[in-house]
């Protein structure tokens, strides 16, 4: 028997062991899984580095100043890396910190969230950076529209709707003058609102009509959309908004896209707020895609929502527990990022 055997190593000894076999010494990786603690604590951070730089492009282009595509292709690198860490993390995190400038959040969340989609589509990894950078850019066209417009704190009139309407336009114009911009990003700028049967504008595009990033821009914009915070409307809980789409995946997506976006972020996406089959209450703070409708949830609250010894249990693991509600944390003045940290 060898001498590496004879003696319990220090880990310096097995990495000196090791350093001559390639994938063995391998250091972990700026993709090696971290828990979601570990995890959101790095994507806010990154977080609120990446909204920054969509305000200064958005702002940018606002003035008529040129902007560098390529300038975004570390970022989405670093947002791609967080998926790949810990998904769920990288999902949570815009949905539990307080941000007020929709206009560039939704940029990112919608990169974020495709990026997410296209992983479990099973994308390369190049592939999935050019997912994420037509993410970053789908909304470009926003910046043409009249802020008084864009920032209307209420419901648009069919006019103003119209004005709105014109952005995928405005955005494939922008981008086209741009050199050496790939096509299939300039697509997902114009064709993100289009839908599967046709009803989408600015074309009224059918199925496979609508190139296949635009499709999965749609799916990812439509639940930021409706997960977010406006002026003018409270945020639907996410696991609300996935059984709406749900309903209108023949309709609107591209078929089975929608089951995959449930199946990447779980019927109860972490960090949502759930009350569950005993009367608690509690934060789902993991999932795993064997068990979509019972992730792990951490009970916080009893059934009149008073604070109780926080306890993690495995839905998975004990039938007799069921989620019964999802519910707005906002109406009980609940900070959810307290609550899983
Ligand atoms: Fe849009």
């Amino acid at each position: 028997m060898g001498k590496i055997y004879e003696k319990a190593m220090t880990e310096e000894e097995i990495r000196e062991a090791l350093k001559d076999d390639p994938v063995l010494a391998e250091e972990p990786g700026p993709t090696a899984p971290a828990t979601i603690q570990e995890e959101l604590e790095r994507a806010d951070k990154l977080y609120g580095e990446a909204v920054n730089y969509a305000k200064s492009f958005m702002d940018n282009v606002r003035e008529g100043k040129p902007f560098d595509f390529q300038d975004a292709t570390p970022l989405v690198n670093d947002l791609i890396d967080s998926v790949f860490r810990n998904d769920s993390a990288t999902a949570a995190i815009s949905k539990l910190k307080a941000f007020d400038e929709y206009t560039y959040t939704h940029c990112i969340n919608v990169s974020v969230l495709a990026v997410i989609l296209g992983k479990r589509l099973g994308y390369s990894r190049e592939k999935l950076e050019m997912v994420g950078m037509a993410g970053m850019f789908h909304d470009v066209g926003k910046a043409i529209i009249p802020p008084h417009i864009l920032n209307k704190p209420g419901a648009l009139t069919d006019k103003e709707m119209d004005v709105m309407r014109t952005h995928p336009v405005h955005g494939y114009k922008l981008l086209k003058e741009q050199p050496d911009i790939p096509e299939e990003i300039i697509r997902g700028a114009m064709e993100h609102h289009e839908k599967h049967d046709g009803s989408g504008y600015p074309r009224g595009l059918k199925g496979e009509q609508i190139s296949e990033i635009a499709r999965l821009l749609a799916v990812v914009d439509v639940y930021d959309a409706l997960t977010s915070k406006r002026v003018y409307k409270d945020p639907l809980p996410p696991g609300k908004v996935l059984a709406m789409m749900y309903k209108w995946r023949v309709t609107d997506f591209y078929p089975d896209i929608v089951e995959q976006f449930i199946k990447s972020l779980g019927v109860y996406p972490v960090g949502s707020f759930v009350r569950l089959s005993t009367g608690e209450h509690g934060v789902v703070t993991d999932h795993s895609p064997e068990h979509p409708l019972n992730p792990v949830v951490r009970i916080c609250y009893d059934e009149r929502m008073r604070p109780e010894l926080k306890r993690d249990v495995n839905l998975a693991e004990d039938p007799d527990l069921r989620i019964t509600d999802v519910i707005n944390p906002d109406e009980h003045g609940v900070d959810i990022f307290k609550l899983i940290q």
